[in-house]
């Protein structure tokens, strides 16, 4: 597996272990007021993430140019601010408002560098799969 296909699953399960934590957080307190911060840790950090790692996987060509890595810290940058930054705005921190927000265009711009590297170049699948025996 590509540097970065393993780099975005690692960094993707420690984002559902953080959401799994605050959606247990929730249950057991009863105090759904962090439900934002959780979906964003799970679909942000762990769905989100382990796609971009899969998609480099499959694409190991592309997974090796500098702009992979380049994508990879923006986009983790942004949702390691966001999850937070929202977690704690969501418990009545209202200053943290705008970091909340530039967190936000950070990965936003995480989000749009990744559709660029998925229009650009040529690069397919190098991934061989063996001819099936009979
Ligand atoms: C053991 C794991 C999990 C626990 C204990 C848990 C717990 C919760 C709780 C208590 C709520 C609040 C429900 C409400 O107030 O209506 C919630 C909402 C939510 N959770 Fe989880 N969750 C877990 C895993 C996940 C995962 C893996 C994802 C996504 C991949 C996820 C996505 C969401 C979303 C999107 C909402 C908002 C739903 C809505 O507003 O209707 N959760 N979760």
């Amino acid at each position: 597996m590509p540097r970065i296909a393993n780099l975005y699953f690692r960094t993707a399960i420690i984002f559902l272990i953080v959401g799994i934590g605050m959606g247990l957080k929730m249950a057991i307190t009863e105090d759904h007021s962090v439900i934002g911060a959780h979906a964003h840790a799970n679909l942000l950090g762990w769905v989100t993430m382990a796609i971009f790692g899969g998609y480099h996987a499959l694409n190991p060509r592309k997974a090796e140019r500098r702009l992979a890595m380049i994508q990879y810290y923006i986009y983790t940058a942004g949702v390691a601010v966001m999850v937070p930054s929202l977690y704690f705005m969501l418990l009545g921190n209202m200053a943290l408002e705008p970091v909340v927000a530039a967190a936000a265009i950070v990965t936003f711009v995480g989000v749009l560098l990744f559709a660029f590297i998925i229009f650009s170049g040529d690069e397919i699948a190098t991934t061989v799969l063996p001819a099936p025996s009979h």
